[in-house]
């Protein structure tokens, strides 16, 4: 029997609330947790929690929540731009000092607007930069770039490089409604004529008031409690630095599914990366779960799971394999994270079930089973419809242009138990 609970008590939706709140404000991320969903998460389960892990943090919406709580923090994500806005928005900086610091940037920008930039500077030269970025804002974020990097105070200048990728991605010339990297149209691209100084300044803007309001929130947490973000995989294994059964609780959103034909994080962060000199974001894809087909499928010994496979299988072969690799690395995952837990403690893995050539992929279904096997007892499934989260709603099954199918509309909080 599918193993889903209709809550009706509990409204999962969080329509109409404000879902950028504090750092939450900081930076777009693709399938982004709404801060609602942790936050209930931390009410329902974990009353008594002391340590918290998310072993795909993304922009650390549970670090932050569970920091406010004053519960210590741990998460690893593999996309290095993730791993800087989620260290930025769980990093509180004193408002005194970043006053200081934006007063001295508006100095900057103001005479950049009128003075231009310097007539020598050392323009980055990262492969397609012209296909993607015009001649004037090559300079304009190079000169921002000089500007940033000089910053003596490590958290202010990661404070200013969150607000620079933004500005990076919304002066390129990427249709910036979409996560994938396609670009504009010649005549979008005639018209276009960003500015770029200006840009940057309001989401320093933004995010000065999100700090404000998140320091002030801080301030009201039981204790002060710290934040480590890692960049380890948990398919391989867990570093020794961790301890085993240390964690009382787990909330996270893992991928949905390979980054290449689902949420290309890499490639929604590669311009930034380049721009940041993160390391190697064109490999970033490759690394996520899923990124390397294994060449076989297994039995999953999760019945919905081996049935879904197989009827794709039937039609597809290839694209069966690419999603079979998906749930052995989530397998293996959810073996390695299972021994951080302490018994009683609970995991929440926030998930959505896509559909590939018609197939629902049952990963709620798999999540229970896996966890299962590693002395845990499913507590409940919610059910939530999606109303704002930034996805694609629609994908071509076929992948033929014009072919369109539902993907997801519904999420599933799939909450276990480790036995005692
Ligand atoms: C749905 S997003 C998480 C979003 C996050 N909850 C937030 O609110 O920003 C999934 C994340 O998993 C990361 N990821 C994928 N495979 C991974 C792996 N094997 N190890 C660590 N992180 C991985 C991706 O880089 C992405 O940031």
């Amino acid at each position: 029997m599918r193993a889903v609970q209709h809550h009706t008590q509990i409204d999962w939706e969080f329509r109409g609330t404000n879902t950028r709140a504090m750092t939450h404000c900081f930076h777009d991320y693709p399938a982004r947790m709404i801060p609602q969903i942790p936050s209930k998460l931390l009410e329902l389960f974990g009353s008594s929690a002391k340590r918290l892990f998310d072993p795909y943090c993304g922009t650390g919406t549970s670090l932050v929540e569970a920091q406010l709580r004053g519960i210590d923090a741990a998460g690893t994500d593999l996309n290095p731009l993730a791993r800087l806005i989620a260290k930025t928005k769980t990093t509180p900086v004193r408002q005194q000092i970043l006053d200081l610091y934006l007063k001295d940037f508006s100095e900057f920008a103001f005479k950049a607007r009128f003075e231009g930039e310097p007539s020598v500077l050392q323009l980055p030269s990262f492969p397609n930069i012209d296909f993607w970025f015009q001649p004037d804002v090559i300079r304009k974020l190079t000169y921002l770039k000089q500007y940033i990097w000089q910053i003596d105070n490590e958290d202010v200048r990661d404070f200013f490089k969150v607000a620079y990728s933004e500005t990076v991605r919304e002066t390129s010339l990427t249709r910036n409604a979409e996560f994938k990297l396609f670009r504009m149209t010649d005549k979008q691209i005639e018209s276009f004529n960003p500015d770029v100084y200006g840009i940057i300044e309001n989401k320093l803007s933004r995010n000065r008031k999100g700090m404000i309001a998140y320091l002030a929130a801080l301030k009201q947490s039981p204790r002060k409690s710290s934040v480590s973000i890692y960049d380890f995989n948990t398919v391989e294994g867990i570093p020794n630095t961790l301890a085993s059964s240390d964690f009382d609780l787990i909330i996270t959103s893992p991928p949905y599914g390979d980054s290449r034909t689902t949420v290309a994080y890499g490639q929604y962060s590669r311009l930034s990366s380049q721009w940041l000199d993160l390391e190697t974001p064109n490999l970033v894809d490759k690394k996520l779960m899923g990124g390397q087909s294994n060449g076989h499928i297994p039995k999953f010994d999760c019945p919905p799971l081996d049935k879904a496979i197989k009827k794709i299988s039937d039609v597809d072969h290839k694209r069966s394999l690419e999603i079979a690799s998906f749930y052995i690395d989530l397998e293996k995952s959810i073996h390695n994270v299972s021994r951080l837990i302490r018994r009683a403690g609970s995991v929440c893995y926030v998930v959505g079930n896509r559909r590939v050539k018609g197939v629902t992929l049952p990963t709620d279904e798999a999540i229970v089973s896996f966890f299962e096997r590693n002395k845990f007892a499913h507590v409940d499934t919610f059910l939530r419809s999606i109303p704002n989260k930034r996805m694609p709603a629609k994908n071509s099954p076929t992948n033929e242009p014009g072919k369109l199918d539902t993907t997801m509309l519904n999420e599933y909080i799939v909450v276990m138990r480790k036995q005692k």
